[in-house]
């Protein structure tokens, strides 16, 4: 089967067997398979943070489990969705019953079901904001279990399900949004815009929309151009090692990640070392953010995954920082 509908990087590789989830009693009954337990297993939602690099010898199991239902109780709302649905289908969902809390999330690639795992995050918002429970099949077990918040121990770009990979597939997600707007600029780039186009007192719409904006402008869209949104983790690092950088380079793009750490954008370490737009055979770097991978057609996930290893030395000897990658390889 090939994957290359299946990633957004839009990497031909393929998997050797290939299974759709639409309800959760099907994962049930591919446990009950003999061959469950040791063949290998691939999950996949949107296909939004994958980089597929050789041919997939075990199961590929996509999760197309939908629905998005929502309960009010006051001023709370309760969303429940499908792990299926299409991440940015549910904040439309939301911006248009105008329920708070999601728009500065709108328009990130991927799936619902995936968005927990990594804790999707921008614009001053993550994941975790608006995240009340989930519900996951655990692989060993063919039990369903709920995992609260705390359960889920989030972090930046990180989860229990990131820390414990393979162990669970998620099939529902609830969030807890609001009737009352509690509308976040707080990110230059928002609050710019929305001067640009003089509003004063945005909305949740022209929130979600100047947002939308800003992706659109800054980020290659993984239909025409394939991707997978951030490569690498911005790093985080102890204070005393940003004290040299930051002597050295005074101009670095750093914020303050508290108990003595600080964030480094990597878009701009690799911006500086040279790779901005630069095109090396069927990839490169985006042209308007460093930090973003392409496959600019034909690509293989090795040659994208040689550039990425590329990446990380050059910026490793000019800054002594050690760039993680954000993208899952297979
Ligand atoms: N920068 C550069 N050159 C570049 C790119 C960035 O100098 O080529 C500097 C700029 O100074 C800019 C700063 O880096 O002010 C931050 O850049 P940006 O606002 O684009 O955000 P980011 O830190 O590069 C993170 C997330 C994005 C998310 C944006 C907006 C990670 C790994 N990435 O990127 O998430 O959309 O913030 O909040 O945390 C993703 O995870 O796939 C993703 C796209």
């Amino acid at each position: 089967v090939s994957l290359k509908n299946f990633n957004t990087f839009g990497i031909d590789a393929s998997a050797r067997y290939f299974v759709e989830i639409n309800h959760e009693n099907d994962l049930v009954e591919l446990f009950m398979d003999p061959q469950w337990l040791t063949t290998e297993r691939l999950v996949i939602g949107g296909g939004s943070n994958l980089l597929l690099t050789k041919i997939f010898e075990g199961l590929v199991i996509r999760i197309n489990i939908r629905g998005i239902e929502h309960r009010i109780n006051h001023t709370d709302v309760f969303i429940e969705a499908g792990a299926g649905e299409v991440w940015n289908d549910l904040v439309n969902y939301a911006v248009k019953w105008e329920f708070a809390g999601m728009e500065n999330l709108s328009l990130i690639p991927g799936s619902v079901g995936a968005s927990p795992i990594q804790n999707i995050g921008a614009y001053g918002v993550e994941l975790k904001d608006v995240f009340e429970s989930c519900r996951a099949f655990e692989i060993a077990t063919g039990q369903f279990k709920f995992f609260d918040k705390e359960a889920c121990n989030f972090g930046y770009r990180d989860s229990i399900f990131k820390q414990h990979k393979g162990q669970y597939i998620i099939v529902g997600v609830k969030f807890r949004l609001s009737l009352v707007a509690n509308i976040n600029t707080r990110y230059g780039a928002i609050e710019q815009e929305l001067n640009n186009r003089g509003i004063g007192q945005p909305t949740i719409k022209d929130v979600s929309q100047v947002v939308s904006y800003i992706r659109v402008s800054k980020l290659p869209d993984p239909s025409t151009i394939g991707n997978a949104g951030s490569f690498f983790k911005n790093p985080v690092i102890p204070a005393a090692e940003f004290e040299p950088i930051k002597a050295a380079f005074p101009e670095v793009v750093n914020f303050p990640a508290g108990d003595g750490l600080v964030k480094l954008a990597a878009g701009w370490l690799i911006e500086q070392c040279g790779w901005k737009g630069k095109v090396l055979g069927n990839t490169g770097t985006w042209k308007n953010q460093a930090l973003v991978l392409v496959n600019h057609g034909g690509a293989t996930g090795l040659e994208v995954y040689n550039l990425s290893s590329q990446i990380i030395d050059s910026v490793y000897s000019k800054f002594g920082v050690m760039l993680e990658r954000e993208v899952n390889i297979v």
